[in-house]
């Protein structure tokens, strides 16, 4: 499509930020017309109190290999599952490292075939529907590297779990991951959360960005939650998820800033606060450095 032609469409765009969007039947954005199992699945990933979710995110690993903060899964993350709501993660970290009677939902990392020593897009599809349901996966996700090389191939991915997920009412979460030559702006967390929600996702995991953020949630017709990125101080982190909760995020699926974090356990509880009981940025923090100062 020709730039002037985006721009001018850019000029059009409205996107009706103030109006709710209407969740008849359930309690997720776009989610009513699912089926009982999808809905289950959801319920288990997203509080139905609330319809919030702190997601701990651990699958680094699948592309980076023993990532600061992971390096012994089997001892890092076992403290931190009691403050989160559902673990993001692979196949090969669930079955030697966490204890199958954890009792967290889990969205099972299901793409594969490409490492931080090649290009990061050009992946497949490495876990069946059929494996992702012996783990007892309440989602399956993928990365969507919309404008990226593989850009076809990854959203093909995408395609297939969901059209595998929906023979078996598991929802798929879409990762909106950004190729190192692309902006996080709003236009392109926008473009990339649209696509995979009309691709079929059932949730979408996407970056902040200011301004826009609420552009991003409002175009995207399906619950969005953020990923943490590079690790910040604890401070501007607590205040990036209270933002985008703000703007209508549902939660974090929230990976190095946790576990990078100086006390991981206090920055998990300080998360939850904020995602769960809406605590503004400088109360989380502090309750942040009153958790880790106990734990000396
Ligand atoms: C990669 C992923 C990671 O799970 C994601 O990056 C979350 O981790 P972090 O908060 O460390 O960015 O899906 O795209």
């Amino acid at each position: 499509m020709p730039d002037a032609q985006v721009k001018s469409e850019d000029k059009a765009k409205d996107f009706f930020v103030d109006v709710p969007f209407e969740t008849p039947g359930f309690f997720l954005k776009g989610s009513a017309h699912l089926d009982w199992g999808m809905k289950n699945r959801l319920a288990r990933v997203f509080d139905p109190k609330d319809g919030r979710t702190v997601m701990l995110a651990f699958d680094h690993g699948y592309i980076m290999g023993p990532t600061s903060g992971i390096e012994r899964m089997d001892l890092a993350i076992p403290p931190l599952i009691p403050h989160v709501d559902c673990l993001m993660c692979t196949r090969g970290a669930l079955k030697t490292c966490i204890p199958p009677e954890v009792n967290k939902p889990v969205v099972l990392r299901s793409s594969a075939g490409a490492t931080i020593l090649k290009e990061l897009s050009n992946e497949v599809i490495g876990v069946t529907l059929e494996d992702a349901l012996r783990f007892n996966a309440a989602a399956v996700t993928c990365q969507c590297y919309v404008g990226g090389p593989f850009e076809k191939e990854s959203l093909a991915n995408l395609c297939h779990l969901v059209n595998e997920g929906n023979r078996y009412g598991v929802p798929t979460l879409g990762v909106t991951a950004v190729g190192r030559e692309l902006v996080r702006d709003a236009r392109y967390l926008g473009l990339a959360g649209r696509v995979i929600a009309e691709l079929g996702a059932h949730f979408n995991k996407t970056y902040y960005c200011e301004p826009g953020f609420d552009e991003v949630v409002a175009g995207t017709p399906i619950p969005v939650v953020i990923a943490g990125g590079k690790k910040l101080p604890e401070a501007e982190a607590l205040a990036m998820a209270y933002k985008a909760i703000d703007q209508g995020a549902v939660g974090v699926d929230m990976g190095r800033n946790i576990f990078l974090a100086d006390s991981p356990p206090a920055m998990a509880a300080a998360i939850r606060a904020v995602v769960h009981d809406g605590l503004k940025p400088d109360k989380a923090f502090q309750m942040y450095n009153d958790l880790k100062g106990a734990k000396k």
